[in-house]
């Protein structure tokens, strides 16, 4: 015990949540370390050669906003890598970060993943690890570090059913002894949600509007169910017929309306997964319920509206937004559940 306590002392280990939309580190001993968006500015200087001017939250204000040598990356879509080279940077940066830039610091590192990613998919996550510095790299699967980290009884003999919604992908997974019983991951989360409200606004209004402002929208006033006394937004964008720049008020009905299709695709995916789910399990969930966990879940009316359709309760984790990251942490914590729950 004691010894576990010096060496978890000296360790340098650390956990991330390399999500589409925001990337969480953890230091084992020390918790959260970084939690910013996964965005990367880069400008190309005179001789062609790339070099980074800001990484995280700085890099995201600058998003959609650049002069034309200067480019804001996202370097994962989907819950994957798109950019090898950016998201290697962008590691670097961040475990830099978490050990105040002593570069020297080769750290054993849990990379949480989306459930079902391709063996290439799965090199290329760990690859840009092992060239941002690691030592040796760990991955976990999303639905199971969420399921972690929302506090679910993952090793009892009991079903739990976890609906992660991130940036770029949702999550479902059934939970129970430890291992992902039944698991989906569908490419359609909070950034579709983005697209659908800058589409729905340039159909119905004519209006252009960027995706960062799509998800302010999005955030501000959007919700899954009708609400009693709906919500309105004033949005600024540009006339698509007289190219002039113009406001129009948004309400919330508009933006539910906008993201049903998207809403959907995810009630289905939660819908498909009940109808695999051992009849032996199917208890434990009807008497806990779902629990809903990633930044989809602060959608406001998520919650009724999922529960509406499947006939089940359904919560929202506290904290939902570092719900992913916390269950990395604990795996960080505990070498035996690490062993046990992480996967080559
Ligand atoms: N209050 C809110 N209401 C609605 N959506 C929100 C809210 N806060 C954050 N989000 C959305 O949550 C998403 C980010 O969530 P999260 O940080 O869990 O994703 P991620 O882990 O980076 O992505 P992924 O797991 O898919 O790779 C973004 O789409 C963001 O717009
Ligand atoms: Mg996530």
């Amino acid at each position: 015990m004691i010894l576990d306590k010096i060496i978890g002392f000296f360790s340098h280990d650390i956990s991330i949540d390399l999500g589409t939309a925001n990337t969480i580190v953890l230091a084992k001993g020390k918790g959260i370390v970084t939690n910013e968006p996964s965005v990367v500015a880069v400008q190309n200087d005179k001789f062609g050669k790339v070099r980074i001017l800001a990484v995280g939250r700085e890099a995201k204000e600058m998003v959609g906003k650049t002069p034309g040598n200067i480019k804001a990356v996202r370097p994962m879509k989907d819950g994957v890598i798109a950019d090898f080279d950016m998201t290697e940077k962008m590691i670097r940066y961040f475990i830099e970060k978490a050990h105040q830039r002593k570069a020297f610091i080769r750290p054993r590192i849990i990379v949480c993943v989306p459930y079902g990613l391709t063996g290439v998919e799965r090199k290329a996550v760990r690859e840009s690890a092992m060239s941002a510095g690691a030592r040796e790299v760990f991955l976990i699967e999303e639905p199971m570090a969420a399921a972690i980290g929302a506090g679910l009884p993952v090793r009892e003999p009991k079903g739990s059913l976890v609906v992660d919604i991130g940036g770029g992908t949702t999550e479902i997974g059934v939970v129970s002894l430890g291992g992902l019983v039944i698991s989906k991951s569908i490419r359609t989360a909070g950034d579709k949600l983005d697209i659908a409200v800058v589409d729905y606004v340039k159909k119905k209004y004519n209006l252009l509007i960027g995706e960062r402002t799509g998800e302010e929208i999005k955030i501000s006033i959007g919700s899954a169910i009708a609400l009693d006394e709906p919500l309105t937004m004033m949005v600024k964008g540009r006339d698509q017929v007289s190219g002039l720049l113009n406001t129009i008020e948004l309400s919330s009905e508009d933006v539910r309306e906008a993201m049903k299709e998207p809403l959907k695709e995810m009630s289905d995916s939660l819908k498909d997964v009940l109808e695999q789910m051992p009849p032996d399990l199917a208890g434990d969930i009807v008497e806990n319920g779902v629990i809903l966990t990633g930044g989809g879940a602060l959608i406001r009316g998520l919650d009724k509206y999922l529960g509406d359709i499947v006939k089940l309760p359904v919560y929202v984790a506290e904290e939902p937004l570092l719900a992913v990251a916390k269950g990395t942490g604990k795996a960080l914590d505990e070498i035996d559940l690490l062993q046990q729950l992480t996967y080559e």
